[in-house]
């Protein structure tokens, strides 16, 4: 996906305009001319004021239109009230990218919303790459672009590095830039989104991505506008193998709550968020310590495989508490092989531990290169995927021994990650000017080299599951059509349409499953009866034992109408529980109007899963897989995928459930026959994407799935309509 906007004149501009540039040194508005000239941004620099000639030793032009250059980027920074005329200014210039960081806009409520939408109009129409409203503005951290009102300018020595940094909060997203100062991490862009009333993050993403310096790319979010822009603006990082690490908050009541009126934004359903995060490959990091930290280990661009750790060690308990943090996170922490225990022990003494964790002791400080040593045996070791090295305080000999890491860790082929605790400043300084990723603490330490691990895994599988896709879903024939031709499918959207006119949001259970069947889902047999006869005649057919259940569009809820009756084993039965039924659901609902009686195949008993679909208002269709009965309504063992799914992501959405072990076969039971689930869940993911724009939910309730190689069939079904 390519942004239709062009935004390098946003992110590297050759020239800034500040419209509403002051010269009093108080105002807020004097901010971005001082920066751009104290950091000494070589570009051109074009104050926009009509009460000045000349501003901080620049000229001062009254309007856009009075310069006489094209100008790239222009700074909005004058009161909400003047930013549409300054905006239709930018238009007329010709203007390709503005930045707003005026305040009062959707933040406060219709009003803002309306001049919002109308500077959004203006720039859409205008092909006017619009960032912001309510922003801190953008930074080039590189070539000192700063068209931004934020403190951090106020000092000079920012560090810059391959992290672009996209923040859906301005004045926070500041704080973690300084944050990342503080650390040594440097970014080479800063974007405050602000209210996102034209570019939203996925376009930001979808430059940065394309820019050759930037290795990591980094986030705060609240809510995303357009899920499907994200996800494809995602899957572009993941295919180029830039990571994205994105904190996004509001995941509670009270934090979605004040998410939505701070950006005007909708949060919408954490769990989708995981989900959407999950299928393209995002990290997701929980503060903003996690944020830093998985930021500057993928920084460095190490390389990214396997999950085994090995862990050097001068101290037995930090080994320990790694060892057990590796594991907990699903790292390995495996026994070292014997030949590899062999050469440590030659360069360390007896008594050390050489299993895994390495225990170097305190001995090694009187043994020069011990550290290297072992960083290189570990290296020439095939079982070891990562070398993590934990170091407390050497307050002597750190020169040395920093260097010693350094030369190690470059000449090998796996990350080295380094967690010396007490480090002197100046063994720090060693590392980093080498490439090598220090952390203070041994737990963050081995968090983020879990995520470096993970990110790894994660991006093989989705990328090769994706491939497999393709193959797994050829058409099988006996179910049904693999894609519904237009005209099928305009067919049953007309008789949605209709539905919907006749003022019902629901479908029957024979209409859901009608709709099911002709997109290859297996549902049970079952015909309509209009009266006791017919319904024997059907029973006959269908073959016996057999459910009855009244069909009507006003009882969706035919168990609590008690209009169902199951395992009828002959006529005399079928004809009790045809008049029972009929006159059960008139009671329940005198106004309903009653199709008949549906005479259904009765399921032969197998494992009841739930398989479901809604609309999710960023993302669209998510499908819901769980087991069925308790454990979906208790313990909520649910997993979700945003549609689109592959085949891979309908194996691990499988997989994933808590109940999994149930239907792969759990004490000496048959498995169930996975790949009909899978089947099943990939038909789900087609119709709901064919129907968006009509259905709101589906409920597959039970899906029976039977022994490997049997199948599964939908027992009950209901769709719901927008
Ligand atoms: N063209 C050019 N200049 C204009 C103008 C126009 N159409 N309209 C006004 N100006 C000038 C003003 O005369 C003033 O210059 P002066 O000092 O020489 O008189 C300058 O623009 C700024 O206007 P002013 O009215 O003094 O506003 P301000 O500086 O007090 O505040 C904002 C302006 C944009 C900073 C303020 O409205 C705002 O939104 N603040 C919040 C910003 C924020 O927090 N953003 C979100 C961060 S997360």
């Amino acid at each position: 996906m390519n942004s239709p906007r062009e935004l390098t004149p946003l992110f590297n501009p050759k020239s800034i305009a500040v419209v509403g540039a002051s010269a009093d040194p108080a105002k807020v508005s004097s901010r971005p001319l001082k920066f751009l000239l104290e950091h000494g941004y070589q570009g051109r620099i074009y104050p926009i004021n009509p009460k000045a000639t000349e501003i901080m030793g620049l000229k001062c032009y009254p309007s856009l239109g009075a310069v006489p250059e094209e100008i790239d980027l222009v700074s909005i920074i004058v009161p909400a009230q003047a930013v549409v005329g300054a905006l239709e200014d930018c238009a007329a210039k010709g203007v390709k990218a503005v930045s707003i960081i005026t305040s009062g806009f959707a933040e406060l409520g219709p009003q803002g919303r309306a001049l919002q939408e109308r500077i959004r109009e203006i720039a859409r129409q205008h092909n006017i790459a619009l960032s912001g409203p309510n922003s801190v503005g953008m930074h080039n951290f590189k070539t000192k672009a700063i068209a931004s009102i934020s403190q951090l300018f106020e000092r000079k020595d920012l560090l810059v590095g391959p992290i672009a940094f996209i923040s859906q909060s301005g004045a926070f997203g500041t704080a973690i830039c300084a944050l990342a100062q503080a650390e040594k991490i440097g970014f080479t862009y800063f974007v405050s989104s602000g209210n996102e009333a034209d570019l939203e993050l996925a376009d930001y993403i979808d430059y940065v991505v394309d820019d050759p310096e930037i290795k990591v790319i980094s986030g705060y979010v609240e809510g995303i506008k357009d899920g499907s822009k994200f996800m494809a603006a995602a899957d572009r990082a993941l295919e180029a193998g830039k990571p994205i690490i994105m904190v996004k908050v509001g995941r509670f009541g009270a934090g979605a709550r004040a998410a939505s009126s701070h950006t005007g934004s909708m949060a919408g359903s954490d769990q989708v968020y995981g989900t959407a995060f999950k299928q393209t490959g995002v990290i997701r990091a929980f503060d903003v310590q996690e944020l830093l930290d998985y930021s500057s280990i993928f920084a460095l661009g190490q390389a990214r495989r396997g999950e085994n750790a090995a862990i050097i060690s001068t101290s037995g308990g930090a080994g320990v508490l790694m060892a057990d943090k590796c594991e907990e996170l699903g790292l390995t922490v495996k026994e070292l092989g014997e030949s590899t225990k062999a050469e440590l022990l030659k360069i360390l003494p007896a008594f050390s531990a050489v299993g895994n964790p390495v225990d170097v002791t305190g001995q090694f400080l009187s043994m020069p290169g011990a550290i290297k040593g072992c960083i290189e045996i570990l290296d020439r070791d095939e079982q070891v995927d990562v070398i993590i090295l934990f170091l407390a305080l050497v307050w002597s000999q750190w020169e040395q021994i920093a260097n010693d890491i350094s030369n190690a860790a470059r000449n090998t082929g796996k990350p080295v990650v380094v967690c010396w605790v007490g480090a002197p400043q100046g063994a720090l300084d060693i590392l980093r000017a080498n490439g090598v990723v220090n952390y203070p603490e041994p737990v963050r330490c081995v968090k983020a080299v879990h995520a470096l691990l993970s990110y790894g895994r994660m991006r093989e599988h989705i990328i090769e599951g994706r491939l497999t896709s393709a193959v797994s879903l050829e058409p099988k024939g006996k179910e049904g059509p693999e894609t519904l031709s237009a005209a099928e499918i305009d067919r049953i959207k007309a008789r949605l349409s209709d539905i919907r006119r006749a003022g019902r949001t629901m479908l029957t259970e024979k209409e859901s499953k009608d709709i099911l069947q002709a997109y290859g889902i297996p549902v049970t047999r079952e015909k309509l009866a209009r009266d006791a006869d017919q319904a024997v005649a059907l029973a006959e057919e269908i073959g016996w034992p057999v459910a009855m259940k009244v069909s009507s569009p006003d009882i969706p809820h035919k168990t609590e109408a008690k209009a169902i009756a199951l395992n009828l084993t002959g006529p005399d039965q079928v004809r009790v529980a045809f008049d029972k039924i009929w006159q059960n659901a008139w009671s329940y609902n005198k106004e309903a109007v009653i199709d008949g009686v549906l005479v259904q195949e009765m399921l032969k008993p197998g494992t009841e899963v739930i398989v479901g679909m809604s609309k999710d208002a960023q993302f669209g269709p998510v499908l819901m897989f769980g087991l069925g009965g308790v454990l979906v309504e208790i313990m909520r063992d649910v997993s979700l995928r945003v549609c689109p799914i592959s085949s891979f992501d309908a194996e691990t959405m499988i997989n994933e459930i808590k109940g999994a072990k149930l239907l792969q076969g759990f004490r000496g039971a048959a498995p169930a026959d996975l790949d009909s689930i899978k089947e099943i869940l990939l038909r789900l993911s087609r119709l709901a994407l064919d129907l968006q724009d009509y259905v709101s939910e589906i409920d597959i309730n039970p899906l029976v799935v039977y022994e490997k190689g049997h199948g599964a069939k939908a027992g009950d079904a209901l769709i719901s309509l927008l």
